[in-house]
């Protein structure tokens, strides 16, 4: 007699993230090799957050303030929403687990798109609930079909705006079409992790729509344009109801006294968060010019990263390898031809594109 692990656990497939740059360089033997593979952000952090964790570190020797309560205050003020609203997450990987294993359970259903971030899928999976994946629309979110898809066992839906891995949003029309089709028993989780990236007018701000539907969740994060991915921080904005259930789930101390006391800092830096825009916005110019200049179709979308299309993508990834060049195949979203490259800084980008063409010659097509 032993313990059983549940059969939908061993069902599982680990999220894969991308390999770090110390491991590359390690088994290849390298010593200036480029990560693209992540959507971090290629800057350090702001220099006010790095001066706030300074300050910190001596006091590691206590327990996080389980409330959070100035930085809960300081997102409330930014957003005009009460801090009741607001609940913090370890990552905002977090808020999304923290949301299915409230509402789903076995028998219920979570819609999601099916070139919708992993995670959505393996967080339904581990509470037994069922993952309707609609397919998707090109490389956008069918969200008529989405809405279709809706039925008297769907606990959530989940839209990722941007989406990850292929960057594209979700526009104000089809964004309320949808809305107003969704059941208000409903959750509607929208995923905003690189909100601060789209520059799109068209694009709709879901934290706008939650007075008219009190089953919205608004999940972003800390991990992308603030640079703190490392110290894991994102946090949801919701109904008081909503907020205060998901708080009673989550650990006391799920988000760390350095995480707290940086995004404190990162919210008082906008000249950093202008430059990191900035970043992504010349990024994404000099990656379109150079792919294009190569022939590769490429799905530029609205965040920090590119879907391109290169054959066999996990050949194409092993080769930019080699070269030093870190990328992340789209394999586990079923888009074998595919890489996602995020974008680095210039010299960053200009070794890709370097690396790029001997990498796909070294493959066949
Ligand atoms: C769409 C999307 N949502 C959520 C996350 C999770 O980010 P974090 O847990 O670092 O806040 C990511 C990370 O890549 C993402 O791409």
């Amino acid at each position: 007699m032993r313990p059983k692990v549940p059969e939908r656990i061993l069902a599982l497939q680990p999220y894969r993230p991308g390999k770090p740059i110390e491991e590359v360089e390690r088994e290849l033997g390298l010593t200036d090799s480029v990560k693209l593979a992540s959507n971090e952000n290629p800057l350090s952090p702001s220099r006010k957050v790095l001066d706030a964790l300074r300050g910190a570190l001596a006091q590691l020797n206590r327990y996080p303030d389980g409330g959070a309560v100035v930085l809960t205050e300081k997102l409330a003020a930014r957003f005009g929403v009460s801090p009741t609203r607001v609940v913090l997450g370890n990552g905002s990987n977090e808020i999304i687990e923290l949301v299915v294993r409230m509402f789903a359970g076995p028998g219920d259903e979570v819609v999601m798109s099916a070139d919708g971030f992993l995670v959505y899928d393996l967080v339904t999976q581990a509470v037994g609930a069922q993952a309707v994946r609609v397919a998707a629309a090109g490389f956008f979110h069918d969200l008529e079909a989405m809405a279709d898809a809706i039925g008297p066992r769907t606990r959530v839906v989940f839209v990722a705006n941007p989406n990850n891995p292929t960057g594209t949003i979700v526009k104000r029309g089809a964004f309320e079409a949808f809305l107003a089709r969704v059941p208000h028993d409903v959750v509607v989780a929208c995923d905003e992790a690189y909100f601060e990236y789209v520059e799109d007018p068209d694009y709709p701000d879901s934290l706008t729509y939650q007075d008219h539907h009190p089953g919205l969740v608004t999940m972003r994060t800390f991990s992308k344009i603030h640079a703190l991915a490392g110290l894991r921080l994102g946090y949801g904005v919701a109904s008081t109801e909503i907020a205060g259930a998901l708080a009673r789930l989550r650990q006391p101390f799920n988000v760390n006294s350095l995480a707290q006391v940086a995004a404190c800092a990162a919210l008082e830096d906008d000249e950093y968060v202008e430059a990191a825009r900035a970043i992504v916005r010349e990024g994404r110019a000099m990656l379109a010019l150079g792919l294009d200049a190569l022939g590769l179709r490429h799905i530029t979308g609205h965040a920090n990263f590119v879907l391109v299309e290169v054959g066999d993508g996990s050949a194409v990834t092993e080769s930019l390898l080699q070269r030093g060049v870190i990328v992340r195949p789209m394999g586990a979203y079923a888009m074998t031809t595919m890489i996602r490259v995020t974008y680095g800084t210039e010299a960053e980008n200009q070794k890709f594109l370097a690396a790029l063409p001997a990498a796909l010659a070294e493959v066949p097509r």
